[in-house]
């Protein structure tokens, strides 16, 4: 009986792997054969891609005629088209073209398509990967039924520096936390749907964008390979190990090579990673490589693109205008043309755009799913594990109790718009649900005064006192503070990352007013606001929660959810001290707080972050116990038992740092290798071990690559900065 199972599963596998290779040779079989078929002009507006005009997210260039474009085969791929109407119109007339080759939409899905997530720093601050997964497959799904087929997502930049205005839509400072987002974002966006829908994401921006020198968009990244394998790479290498579709280069330059044509990074990506992809530019990125002063003209820009690997031309026309001669002239074979086109049509086979162009085009089942019940809740639950609470004396949160009285105040109370935060395509009329509103639905009874008390920016302290007197009256407040939605994101850097304008004044009116405050922070970025921490006697840090904003914030407050995420990124104390981060070197004379002693301290502020990586408080306690930690056949081990002792049940994020105590190249203080979000019912204990494979303590040094044997302390931390158990170890 044994035999037979055993040659029956035997022959199911050799079944199974001759039709996977079938299929295999099957689309490439089709992809060559349209390519056979094609002509050179054709091949090349596969590789033009141009942006809709509903809403540009980039310098938009003197409008054309699209439409002939499309009917001549000119343009491969579009953006910002939205919705089965759009998208259909747009496919129709690429249809209509000599070999009818369907367009490829893609989308600036970031944090949602029409229900809006919390945004991806966020997503980060959550440190859970089920959580940024479900907010990445209900995205797709919305993107996919209105017409939409790549998602320009995630993006996996990491940064030191919270002047740069996209850190909003990134992974915060850790290479391992953005290398577990990039992983759970790919797997979760890609995965077929039931109805055999998919979509596909992209790896962006490649690379090192988020090491812009000052934090100012676009500027240069000029920095170590050290730097470039060990910090900004990781991510990346994650997406293509999970199978990402594409990647994005990025604008910036990697020490004097602009990255849309930097060959260490496509030979990186083509040949040591042997990614199967395609690359597409950013917007206009290769024309800019011009302004950079790397290429002598656009056409010469053309051809280092696309001799370097990269395969679609968004927005800046440098491959439909130059290709052709290019071609004609010797300087680029045609064959490298083919591979690139080959790249996109075989994309367009997986998606199966051929056997029905508009199988994403379908208007009842758009206007079904968008923002249904279930993504709304989806929102909402992903959004209250986003929020970190920072601050709580004498245990005012939660609220259990139905307060009389309630005061909402600030300008960020009552703003719909700023909910859903920077990177929404959204139409004009945002439907978050604003703070005020989840007041007014969680206590129907009480009264509920409202008073903006300021502006976000400005002087204007006109408001103080009729804000101070509703705190004055009131049994809670409610203070909604931050920046303005467009004050992060994409070209919105700041110089100074204070809260704007006398909002911190206003606060410091309201806790005398009332000491029974709830500080609500909203924003795109770690901002600095020293009177707040100080004063505050409970903050919590909402970042930009989208659609279920005032909810998700409200069952917070109230303790429906106890608050879970922790720091993504460094909070500065003062601006001197940024680029702040945890996983720094040792240096040789590191800094000491006190005075007079010669050390890498600074003489006028301190050189702590206000909150370190990994950092947020909860409404309970976990206590640890019984730690051990062993070398096994691949993986350390940490085993560990985990006791809820306080009053709620609750989430406790254990991280596990290591730090390499010597070696030829030296390594940061502490390097996050593992966490997990361990929920506990109060009373409730847990024994657990968390592996640590030997693999991913590989670093990149002075000689390249080097595996991770050697001494080593392993930390069990708090955050990084406040350290519950070490031991020194070998690792073999
Ligand atoms: C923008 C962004 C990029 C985006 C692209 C298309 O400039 O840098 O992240 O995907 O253009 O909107």
């Amino acid at each position: 009986m044994k035999r037979i199972y055993f040659f029956l599963c035997l022959f199911l596998l050799v079944a199974t792997l001759r039709l996977q290779a079938q299929r295999a040779s099957d689309r490439e079989a089709q992809a060559d054969s349209i390519l056979s078929l094609m002509t050179l002009e054709e091949k090349i507006g596969q590789l033009n891609m141009l942006t809709g005009n509903w809403e540009a997210t980039g310098p938009v260039l003197n409008d054309r005629n699209k439409a002939d474009k499309l009917k001549n085969g000119e343009i491969g791929s579009m953006l910002n088209v939205k919705g089965s109407i759009h998208t259909r119109e747009m496919q129709t007339l690429a249809l209509g073209s000599r070999l009818g080759i369907p367009l490829l939409f893609g989308q600036d899905v970031i944090h949602g398509y029409k229900t809006i997530f919390p945004i991806p720093l966020a997503l980060a601050a959550s440190f859970d990967a089920e959580v940024m997964a479900l907010a990445a497959r209900v995205s797709a799904r919305e993107a996919a039924v209105s017409g939409i087929h790549w998602v320009f997502s995630p993006m996996l930049d990491v940064s030191r520096d919270p002047r740069w205005g996209r850190v909003m839509e990134g992974p915060g400072e850790d290479p391992y936390l953005a290398s577990v987002m990039a992983a759970s974002m790919t797997r979760s966006y890609q995965h077929p749907f039931e109805d055999g829908l998919k979509v596909m994401a992209c790896a962006k921006h490649f690379a090192a964008y988020g090491g812009a020198i000052g934090g100012r968009d676009y500027n240069t990244a000029d920095l170590s390979l050290q730097t470039l394998h060990n910090i900004y790479l990781p991510p990346f290498r994650a997406a293509a190990r999970h199978g990402i579709a594409t990647f994005m280069c990025s604008f910036n330059e990697i020490n004097g090579v602009p990255a849309s044509a930097n060959p260490y990074l496509y030979e990186l990506l083509y040949k040591d990673w042997n990614y199967q992809g395609f690359v597409v530019s950013d917007w206009g990125s290769i024309r800019e490589m011009v302004v950079h002063g790397y290429s002598k003209d656009r056409k010469q820009a053309a051809e280092q693109s696309v001799h370097a690997g990269l395969t679609i031309d968004m927005e800046s026309n440098c491959y439909a205008e130059y290709l052709p001669e290019l071609v004609t002239e010797g300087k680029v074979a045609e064959s490298i043309i083919d591979r690139a086109v080959r790249q996109v049509l075989l994309q367009k086979i997986d998606l199966k755009l051929f056997e029905d162009p508009f199988r994403y085009c379908n208007e009842d089942r758009e206007n079904n799913e968008l923002l249904s019940a279930a993504n709304r809740s989806a929102a909402r639950s992903v959004a209250a594990r986003s929020i970190i609470l920072l601050k709580n004396e004498n245990a005012l949160l939660p609220v259990k109790d139905t307060p009389r009285t309630v005061a909402v105040i600030g300008p960020l109370a009552d703003s719909r718009r700023d909910m859903d935060g920077n990177w929404v395509m959204l139409s004009n009329d945002p439907i978050a649900v604003t703070l005020l509103e989840a007041v007014r639905s969680n206590y129907p009874h009480s009264r509920i005064v409202f008073e903006k008390g300021c502006d976000i920016t400005g002087e204007d302290c006109s408001g103080f006192d009729q804000a101070t007197a509703a705190a004055r009256e009131a049994d809670l407040v409610l203070l909604a503070l931050g920046e303005a939605w467009d004050m992060s994101g994409e070209a919105r850097s700041k110089g100074d990352i204070s809260l704007p304008g006398v909002q911190q004044q206003l606060a410091t009116e309201i806790y005398k007013a009332n000491p029974r405050t709830i500080t609500l922070l909203m924003g795109g970025r770690p901002m600095i606001f020293e009177e707040i921490a100080r004063e505050a006697p409970a903050i919590l840090y909402t970042w930009w929660l989208g659609t279920e904003a005032g909810n998700a914030i409200m069952d917070v407050v109230r303790g429906e959810v106890n608050p879970s995420a922790r720091v993504p990124m460094s909070f500065p104390r003062h601006l001197g001290q940024i680029p702040v981060y945890y996983n720094h070197k040792n240096t040789g004379r590191p800094p000491q707080e006190s005075p007079g002693n010669y050390s890498g301290r600074y003489i006028d502020i301190s050189h702590k972050p206000r909150y370190p990586f990994g950092y947020g408080l909860s409404y309970t306690r976990f206590h640890y116990s019984d730690i051990t930690v062993s070398t096994q056949a691949g993986n350390l081990r940490v085993t560990l038992k985990l006791e809820n002792t306080g009053e709620e049940d609750g989430s406790e994020l254990v991280q596990v740092y290591l730090q390499k105590l010597w070696g030829e190249t030296t390594r940061p203080v502490r390097e996050l290798k593992q966490f997990r979000q361990v929920y506990l019912a109060r009373g409730e204990e847990q024994t657990f071990h968390l592996d640590i494979p030997y693999s991913d303590l590989a670093y990149y040094g002075n000689n390249g690559w080097m595996d991770g044997s050697g001494e080593y302390k392993i930390y069990l931390g708090r955050n990084a900065n406040d350290m519950i158990y070490e031991q020194q170890l070998h690792i073999p």
